[in-house]
């Protein structure tokens, strides 16, 4: 079996042209475009090219997006009062800290000071437990959110089935396993979380229907892992060194791609998988948030 490749560039595609529609609805109603704020400190490269992917992304959109910069030695003070700058402007709707921060400074705390309605990557705990609640109006975390996106909009049928997700972070396990077992459709699924204690994990994998793996651990996942015809969603992002290629480093997921994509039925590519994805999602975010904001 030669697994059916699930692209998060062609998923984000058909998202991003209803977000046209969208945004072109909002300028109508309200005269203003949404707006994006990105806050970055320090200046880690990878980190600035995410930031940069993002303001990209709202240019070609047309929504409005600003990036404050603050110095890798900024103190947390400066930090929390730009976010009550933000908090307080009514031309901003959506909001992110761009993680990770310098270690001198406490993420909790600064995940706490963002406006709970501005919060675009639903890292507030407010958010998160609106989430685990269930609340139909709460602006769900983006790579979970992106993942459930691109398994439904593929024809994925995630009600009823196993998922099995190798991760527990509060970025991507913890969030996707409580947004794929509401009682919804397009979730109703049954899910099993591991992590590095579990106890033979090969033997959990092997019973998933759909498996994902957010592990961060390069081909963590092999072809013996995985159950014939499961689904698999790989949303590691891994920098590996490649003198090869252009930069001397490639990023790899954590599936063996080409092993595995012999066994499951359909499987989503590193790059072009679940990427793309978070950056849509964010984006639908941000225009969600503005709507909610002000009024429809
Ligand atoms: N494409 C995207 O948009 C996107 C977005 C977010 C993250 N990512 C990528 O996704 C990956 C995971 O991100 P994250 O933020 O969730 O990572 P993380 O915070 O490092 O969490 C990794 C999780 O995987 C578990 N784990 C690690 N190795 C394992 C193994 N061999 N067996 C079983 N469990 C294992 C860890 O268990 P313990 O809890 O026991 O340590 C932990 O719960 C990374 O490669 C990251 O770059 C991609």
């Amino acid at each position: 079996m030669t697994a059916r490749i699930i692209s998060g560039k062609e998923v984000s595609a058909q998202i991003y042209a209803e977000l046209g529609g969208r945004i072109a609805a909002f300028r109508e109603r309200h005269g203003i475009v949404p707006h994006l704020a990105v806050v970055l400190v320090g200046d880690d490269p990878s980190s600035q090219s995410y930031v940069r992917m993002k303001s990209e992304r709202c240019l070609d959109l047309g929504l409005g997006s600003s990036v404050v910069r603050l110095g890798g030695l900024a103190p947390e003070d400066e930090l929390l009062n730009t976010l009550d700058a933000i908090n307080r402007d009514d031309g901003i709707h959506g909001v992110l800290v761009q993680l990770p921060l310098p270690g001198h400074i406490r993420e909790t705390r600064v995940l706490q000071a963002v406006d709970p309605r501005k919060d675009v990557d639903c890292f507030h705990p407010v958010n998160v437990g609106r989430m685990v609640m269930g609340d139909p109006d709460v602006l769900l975390p983006c790579t979970p959110h992106g993942i459930q996106q691109m398994l439904v909009r593929s024809g994925v049928r995630v009600e009823g089935s196993h998922v099995v997700i190798v991760g527990r972070s509060n970025i991507v396990g913890k969030p996707l396993a409580n947004i794929l077992v509401q009682k919804r459709p397009g979730a109703n699924a049954t899910v099993t979380v591991c992590h590095t204690r579990t106890s033979d994990l090969g033997a959990i994998t092997r019973t998933a229907d759909i498996l994902v793996a957010a592990a961060g651990s390069p081909r963590a996942i092999t072809a013996d892992m995985v159950a014939p015809g499961a689904v698999v969603v790989d949303v590691g992002s891994n920098r590996v060194d490649d003198p090869s290629a252009p930069r001397g480093y490639r990023f790899v997921g954590d599936v063996d791609f080409d092993a595995v994509k012999e066994v499951a039925s359909a499987i989503t590519p590193v790059p072009g998988g679940v990427g793309p994805m978070t950056v849509c999602m964010l984006m639908w975010n941000t225009v969600e948030a503005a709507w909610n904001r002000l009024g429809r």
